[in-house]
């Protein structure tokens, strides 16, 4: 039987829960964590850099109501991770919801990539990835209850026309397949695992200096014609985590502007 007196509403709010966000410092990352915010949550912000990037995004959290965290850690490293974490639940309570984010992208033909480039970005983005839902999923477990969202890519799913970037392109289907072979490890404990693949995205990421010709090409080539803002993340970050997507695990779900129709 059905429960009718279900709040629908009332599914998406993430009050009394504490995140842990990567890459919080920038672009996809940060716009999340503020939402996740601006939906109830407490949030520890983990980022690399060392600018005003995670600062800003504790001003908006804190104009949110929400109490957050400043962690200045690098995901390719497991006992940095461990602490951020260890700190999160210290600082705000037991850690129920993780969005990994952290990541780079530049590229190179694949005849002239040196072992170098293609290590670091994979240490990145796919080591980094699997680091950050392993500490974040050891507290969860304890719990019994979590779910964590890493951000993928369309990039994962198709081939970029025109960008050589085949590190890339494997790191993300890399985060898909693992997150899937995560969420079916920890399906019976409690905890949810899904991934979230943006299409072109509005972020510091696409203007670095090979990048900028293409933004023409990439609104051109996107069905809807025009590049995601990163507040259009949020709510498919939201939907993941919350108690709306609570028979939802193992998914890749493509918010790309209908890109990967065509
Ligand atoms: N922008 C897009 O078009 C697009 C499309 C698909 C997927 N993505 C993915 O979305 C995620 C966020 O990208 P973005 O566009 O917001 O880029 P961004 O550069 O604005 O933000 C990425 C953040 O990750 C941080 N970071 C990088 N390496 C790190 C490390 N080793 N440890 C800790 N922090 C680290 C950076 O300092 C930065 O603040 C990435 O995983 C990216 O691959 C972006």
């Amino acid at each position: 039987m059905s429960d009718i007196t279900l709040n629908a509403p009332k599914l998406f709010d993430l009050t009394g829960q504490v995140a842990l966000v990567t890459g919080a410092g920038s672009g996809i990352g940060q716009r999340i964590a503020i939402g996740l915010a601006q939906c109830g949550a407490d949030v520890a912000l983990l980022d690399r850099r060392t600018d005003d990037g995670l600062a800003m995004t504790a001003h908006h959290i804190k104009a949110a109501g929400r109490r957050s965290i400043e962690i200045a850690a690098d995901v390719t490293s497991k006992t940095s991770l461990a602490d951020a974490v260890a700190r999160t639940e210290a600082e705000l309570g037991n850690l129920s919801l993780a969005v990994n984010a952290a990541g780079i992208a530049n590229a190179n033909p694949a005849e002239d990539m040196d072992e170098d480039q293609y290590q670091t970005l994979m240490d990145i983005n796919l080591k980094g990835v699997f680091l950050s839902s392993q500490a974040e999923a050891r507290a969860m477990l304890k719990h019994g209850r979590g779910a964590i969202v890493n951000i993928a890519s369309m990039s994962g799913v198709i081939v970029n026309r025109g960008l050589s970037q085949a590190h890339y392109n494997a790191s993300k289907a890399g985060v898909i397949h693992m997150s899937k072979s995560m969420a079916m490890e920890w399906v019976d404990r409690g905890i949810r695992v899904n991934t979230i693949s943006p299409g072109y995205t509005a972020t510091p990421m696409n203007t670095r200096p090979e990048m900028v010709h293409q933004t023409k090409l990439f609104e051109e080539q996107t069905p809807m014609q025009r590049m995601a803002k990163v507040d259009e993340m949020v709510g498919p970050a939201v939907f993941l985590l919350s108690d709306a997507a609570s028979f939802v695990t193992g998914v890749d779900l493509l918010v790309d502007g209908g890109f990967c129709c065509w």
